[in-house]
């Protein structure tokens, strides 16, 4: 948090470096938050920023910026899963730079009736777009096993099965409305575990905070849309564009960097992809510019704690065409 209760923005000086910055260039800030990483990028060089949110809030608070920038910002409300669509509605075909920074912002997170922090009671919503199904639609109506996968897979949970009886066996009393009522469920459905010395971290995490990743991540279908996001960052970005993702828990990483990984030919291509207008051998899409992710300084960690977990990938865009579906490739839709 920055004192004004704005969001920090983690591994500025790392994004801004593999980026580099070019006068005329254009960049998309795809997750635009507080704008943090767009201002640094405006502030490098005399180039244009399209940024683009789910969140209704960060687009409305982003004017304030795009006016302070005289026609070098855009911000735009949408998700960045459909981009180029997006930004083609704009005229804008190619770019020369994506910048992803997975996840929600303090704002989101520090803003109680949003709704996805057990550190305050509030309402159980945690949709970042405000509409829509929300937390409590979920953990109200799924049934117990579909509770269960959603917290294991979702939220790494061990203990998943014992939390969705818990949550199954409460909402039979009356719904579950509240962040702080949930939390309680959570907290005392899980054993508590002897500290384990080796993993100090572990223990200092309250119980509720695998479930209450696992319900955001359903909630706003976070991990499909990573997916989305770097198969639309492929398409816009032109041949020597960067692609710079920071995400911060396994889950958002592993997919980065298996995507990154089969883009750049460091993978067998997955059999249902084809490169566009080609049926032959698919040319890797990406040269990858991170083997290892980059992760933040003991200094950024002192300074914001919340970068401590963040891990940053990042890869050139080659000439070689555009992965697609190959259904697609075919005219015949996904
Ligand atoms: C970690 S914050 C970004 C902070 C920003 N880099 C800064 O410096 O202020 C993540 C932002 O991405 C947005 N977001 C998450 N998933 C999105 C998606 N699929 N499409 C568009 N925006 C998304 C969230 O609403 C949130 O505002």
């Amino acid at each position: 948090m920055t004192p004004d209760g704005g969001h920090t923005p983690v591994m500025l000086d790392e994004v801004l470096g593999h980026l580099g910055p070019r006068d005329g260039a254009i960049y998309i800030d795809a997750t635009f938050g507080a704008g943090g990483y767009t201002r640094g990028i405006l502030d490098a060089a005399a180039c244009t920023v399209w940024a683009i949110d789910r969140d209704p809030d960060a687009v409305s608070g982003g004017q304030a910026l795009a006016s302070a920038y005289g026609g070098r910002l855009t911000v735009l409300a949408g998700r960045f899963g459909e981009m180029d669509g997006l930004l083609a509605s704009h005229g804008i075909e190619r770019a020369d730079g994506v910048v992803l920074d997975l996840g929600v912002s303090s704002m989101q997170l520090d803003v109680p009736a949003r709704g996805f922090s057990f550190r305050f009671d509030g309402p159980l919503d945690m949709r970042m777009e405000q509409e829509g199904p929300c937390a409590a639609d979920i953990v109200n109506t799924a049934s117990e096993h579909d509770l269960s996968t959603i917290i294991r897979r979702f939220g790494e949970e061990r203990h998943a099965r014992r939390v969705a009886r818990a949550i199954v066996r409460a909402r039979a009393e009356a719904p579950i409305e509240t962040t702080g009522a949930l939390a309680e469920i959570v907290r005392a459905a899980i054993p508590r575990g002897r500290p384990d010395r080796n993993r100090p971290d572990r223990n200092r995490i309250d119980p509720a905070t695998r479930t209450f990743q696992a319900l955001r991540i359903a909630t706003n279908d976070e991990l499909d849309e990573i997916d989305r996001g770097l198969a639309a960052a492929e398409a816009l970005l032109a041949p020597g564009g960067i692609l710079v993702v920071v995400s911060f828990h396994s889950l958002e990483d592993k997919r980065v960097k298996d995507f990154l990984k089969t883009r750049s030919g460091g993978a067998p291509r997955p059999s249902r992809y084809l490169p566009a207008g080609d049926a032959g051998a698919a040319a890797p899409t990406f040269d990858l510019l991170t083997r290892r992710p980059d992760r933040p300084g003991e200094d950024e960690v002192a300074r914001n704690p919340r970068a401590r977990s963040a891990r940053l990938r990042a890869g050139r865009r080659t000439k070689a065409p555009t992965w697609t579906h190959a259904a697609m490739a075919a005219g015949g839709g996904a």
